[in-house]
């Protein structure tokens, strides 16, 4: 079964805003990458995945659960990390994460790990933290009660790059423990070390869907250089791993997902 899927979802805002007719799946103990630009339908998929909102088409699940009927218990059970996280700012990080695991019913058998891991301290009221403050506490919310299936909409977005590799670092421990997530990301580099499977989305429809080596493999390019000699031919091929004959040399390279991501995005300077 699948952990998380989508079945023709469709949300239509008018003058071609929306998500339109939306199918894909997460395996269990799978890591998937949902990546597009700005505006694409990343968040307002991921709205649909928690209950927030009802599908006008379509539908989807997460454990086999409808995510619409079973609200309740999707967002109590699922770690989630909102896209703009708004807490309630008369409240201190602490009271935030006691008042979390207090309506989930669940103990915070993390927080404290996960809090010296990203070197937060609670204390502090909450109006009064930094942006990136905010945002690894949205982290500690998500991930404390140790949940199976996580829906992260740009979870890093915020971080400085040391935290945003202690939390590349967290999202492979929590694949390698047979986790489920959903990552939404402008990040690359992030997808690229942490999914599996990434699916690029595009004016609210699905333009790819494939694991990264498959994209990469897709996206091969070769460049002929030509050298003066055989010889140099010939260690210019040894050099670079390339494909010699005669004086010409083949050299194939693999795309980045960057460069992948911006084929599909359209821009025709890339192609
Ligand atoms: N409640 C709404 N009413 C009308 N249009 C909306 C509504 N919510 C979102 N939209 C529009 O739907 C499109 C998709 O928005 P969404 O927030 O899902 O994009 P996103 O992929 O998360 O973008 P970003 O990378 O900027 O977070 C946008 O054009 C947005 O303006
Ligand atoms: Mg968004």
């Amino acid at each position: 079964m699948d952990a998380i899927s989508t079945k023709g979802l469709t949300r239509d805002y008018g003058g071609g805003k929306g998500i339109f007719d939306l199918t894909f799946s997460v395996g269990e103990g799978e890591t998937f990458g949902f990546l597009g630009p700005n505006g694409a339908g990343k968040t307002t998929t991921i709205r649909h995945l928690m209950g927030f909102l009802r599908p006008r088409a379509g539908s989807c699940a997460i454990g086999g659960r409808d995510c619409w009927r079973e609200r309740e218990n999707i967002q109590r059970d699922l770690g989630y990390i909102p896209g703009e996280i708004s807490f309630f700012n008369d409240m201190t990080g602490a009271e935030f994460l006691r008042f979390l695991a207090g309506y989930r019913g669940q103990k915070p058998v993390r927080q404290k790990e996960l809090l010296d891991r990203f070197e937060l301290d609670p204390r502090g009221g909450i109006k009064k933290m930094s942006k990136g403050m905010k945002q690894k506490l949205g982290i500690v919310a998500a991930f404390q009660h140790d949940p199976a299936v996580l829906i992260l909409d740009e979870p890093t977005s915020g971080l400085d790059p040391l935290m945003q590799n202690r939390f590349v670092e967290l999202l492979r421990e929590e694949t390698a423990r047979g986790k489920t997530i959903l990552l939404s990301s402008h990040m690359f580099e992030e997808v690229e070390r942490t999914c599996q499977r990434v699916g690029i989305i595009r004016a609210g429809r699905l333009a790819a869907v494939d694991s990264v080596e498959a994209l990469r493999k897709r996206h091969l390019r070769s460049y002929t250089v030509t050298l003066d000699t055989p010889e140099r031919a010939e260690s210019f091929a040894r050099d670079f791993g390339g494909q010699q004959d005669g004086c010409r040399v083949t050299v194939t390279a693999r795309q980045s997902l960057e460069e992948i991501f911006l084929h599909y995005y359209g821009g025709g300077e890339h192609d």
